[in-house]
């Protein structure tokens, strides 16, 4: 089997980077994390890739005078590591269109809620003030409007009485270690593809632990 090259935008904690690292140690899992990007010097996150000896850097927006040389310099490192799948975990940065467009369908976002509903920040706080029942965590490819783009799976989790926002985060949090390898894992063994502006194939794999509530094989 040969294991996609992938490459992994941090800006923090990198708790969802801890869950890739993970599930990229079992032998039949179809990627290997090369480089662990963070814009953010001394993120958490690049001392959980130091540990599990993946090569990291640090590449400081603050370091350049335009977005575009930014972006530059992230797709100079990932080409130079022989990058062939980018996955953004917990990356605070907007890419430009042109970057965007050169990882088209190449590149994975994960966002704390079941989108397209609540897009963009604060999202527990605000699935809060709507009196949503249900949240989750996204996996779509990236497109130039934040939080848009081709889902490749989801995980739901209750909303339940009394929550705040922090304690709905860590449910969802969770949900999304469990969420990311999985859709990292069927996009890279290329289970599914992008048609059109759907994500299409088989998106779901029953040996796959329950992503959904019910869990999936009672779903079905
Ligand atoms: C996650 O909730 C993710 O969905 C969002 O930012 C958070 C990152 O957490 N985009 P971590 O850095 O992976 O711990």
């Amino acid at each position: 089997m040969t294991r996609k090259r992938v490459g992994v935008l941090i800006s923090g904690r990198g708790s969802n980077l801890g869950a890739l690292i993970e599930a990229a140690k079992a032998p039949d899992y179809p990627a290997e994390i090369v480089l662990v990007i963070s814009n953010v010097p001394g993120a958490q996150g690049l001392a959980r890739a130091e540990e599990a000896g993946i090569p990291t850097r640090t590449i400081s927006h603050k370091d350049f005078t335009s977005r575009e040389a930014f972006d530059a310099a992230l797709d100079g490192a990932l080409k130079e590591a022989g990058v062939e799948l980018l996955c953004n975990a917990g990356f605070l940065r907007l890419h430009t269109e042109g970057f965007v467009l050169r990882w088209l369908n190449r590149h994975l976002n994960i966002h704390p809620s079941l989108l397209p509903a609540f897009r963009g920040l604060h999202t527990h706080a605000r699935v809060l003030d709507e009196g949503a029942k249900i949240s989750g965590g996204t996996v779509h490819f990236v497109r130039s409007e934040m939080d848009c783009g081709p889902i490749v799976a989801q995980a739901a989790v209750p909303v339940l009485a009394g929550d705040t926002p922090d304690s709905l985060a860590a449910r969802v949090l969770a949900a999304e270690h469990r969420l990311y390898p999985h859709a990292l894992r069927i996009v890279a063994s290329g289970a599914v593809r992008v048609e059109g502006e759907h994500v299409v194939g088989m998106t779901q794999i029953r040996d796959q632990p329950p992503l959904f509530s019910p869990p999936l094989d009672e779903a079905l």
